[in-house]
């Protein structure tokens, strides 16, 4: 007999709140990411809260959220447009360990478009090529 580990099937306040401290277990652990989320982030606990309202409005539409993400990313230091691939690559890594693939994609889709408008936000220029050449 074949035992498959049972995922998430809802989207709830209690999912989301397991999705989002499982993600930022592994971003503080990520060698590209760390570093910038530590130099940001001295005390977790609150930005965690943050994330849990943010996902909650995402695809809960409780409104919870209010803030302007683009404006705190644009000030972080050593922000890159790559950067936004790992962050997707463990951010998808965490839905599908955690939730049923309808539900991961739902996240995925809307992740991927909130970090899109962010890059355009932070690195477009009308005068330099789209998506940006990569420094490597
Ligand atoms: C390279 C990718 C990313 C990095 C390095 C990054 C880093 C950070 C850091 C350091 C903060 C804390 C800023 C502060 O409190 O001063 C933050 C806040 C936040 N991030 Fe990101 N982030 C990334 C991508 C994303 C994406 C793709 C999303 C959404 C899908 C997102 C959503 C948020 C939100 C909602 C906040 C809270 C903003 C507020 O204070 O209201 N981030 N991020």
């Amino acid at each position: 007999m074949m035992y498959t580990m049972e995922k998430l099937s809802h989207v709830t306040e209690e999912s989301i709140c397991k999705l989002v401290d499982a993600f930022y277990t592994k971003v503080r652990a990520d060698e590209a990411l760390a570093p910038i989320f530590e130099r940001a982030i001295h005390d977790w606990q609150p930005h965690l809260d943050k994330m849990y309202a943010f996902w909650s409005s995402v695809m809960l539409t409780t409104g919870r959220y209010k803030g302007n993400p683009l404006i705190k990313h644009m000030v972080l230091p050593d922000i890159k447009p790559e950067l936004f691939d790992r962050w997707l690559a463990l951010f998808h890594q965490t839905c599908t360990e955690l939730f049923d693939d309808d539900i991961s994609a739902a996240f995925g889709v809307k992740a991927e478009r909130i970090a899109e408008s962010l890059k355009l936000g932070i690195f477009y220029r009308p005068d330099r090529p789209w998506p940006p050449q990569s420094a490597a």
